[in-house]
């Protein structure tokens, strides 16, 4: 059977656990996440994302020593570990679960694993990763995960500020990240700008915007 008709792994498996223990830890990021670009209440956290989309674009490998093998290179391992928390001034142990190895965790996203999943794709869909289309993409977490997952998307929302935060996310970085540009004078001068124009400069999503009253710098 071709690989693009086969059972996807989402029909058969899902690595449930560590997609909502990972979804728990990215929720505390305050630094980095797209999250601190602007509040989007429905916004989904990028690790069960990545893990819908993985699921769902990766065949289920048949077996399941190859099922146990995909889940845990997608979700890595569950383990435990005590931590030592004051609670009205005594020191208690508790047990947390958290993952080691995977995809999912806030920072793996960038790991060397990532390359094998982009290529997997590829390979499910004949050479060339698939088009994904959202059209109810909110804030942006499934067509970014995809975009990250090597797959070409598309992004549609109704809701003008979500269209505004899907650009700012989705294709503005690509476009223009490294890049500086001066705010014009009359955003300089603008009392309402007045914080803005103080700062000398503000860095979003690798995005360097620079308030120099307009004078770029190299
Ligand atoms: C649950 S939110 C999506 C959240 C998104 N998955 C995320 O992670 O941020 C649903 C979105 O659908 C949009 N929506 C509702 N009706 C729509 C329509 N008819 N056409 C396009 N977008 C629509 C809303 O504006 C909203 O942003």
């Amino acid at each position: 059977m071709p690989d693009n008709d086969r059972p996807r792994l989402i029909e058969v498996a899902f690595p449930l656990k560590q997609a909502s223990l990972d979804s728990v830890h990215e929720k505390n990021v305050r630094h980095g996440h797209m999250s601190t670009l602007h509040i989007w209440p429905a916004r989904r956290p990028l690790a069960a994302c990545r893990a819908a989309l993985i699921a769902t674009l990766l065949p289920d490998p048949g077996t399941p020593q190859g099922r146990k093998e995909l889940l845990e290179r997608i979700g890595g391992k569950v383990v435990t570990e005590v931590q030592k928390r004051k609670v009205g001034g005594k020191t208690v142990e508790v047990v947390k679960e958290r993952t080691e190895g995977g995809v999912l965790r806030w920072g793996n996203e960038n790991s060397p694993d990532m390359d094998w999943f982009r290529e997997e794709i590829k390979k499910a869909y004949g050479g060339r990763a698939p088009r994904v289309l959202d059209p109810f993409a909110g804030g942006g977490a499934i067509p970014l995960e995809a975009m990250r997952l090597g797959c070409e998307a598309t992004a549609i929302d109704i809701n003008p500020v979500a269209w505004f935060l899907l650009k700012c996310t989705l294709e503005y970085p690509q476009k223009l990240a490294g890049q500086v540009r001066p705010l014009p004078n009359f955003a300089v001068e603008s009392p309402e700008f007045g914080l803005v124009a103080k700062c000398s400069e503000t860095r979003l999503a690798g995005l360097t915007v620079c308030c120099l009253g307009g004078e770029a710098t190299p």
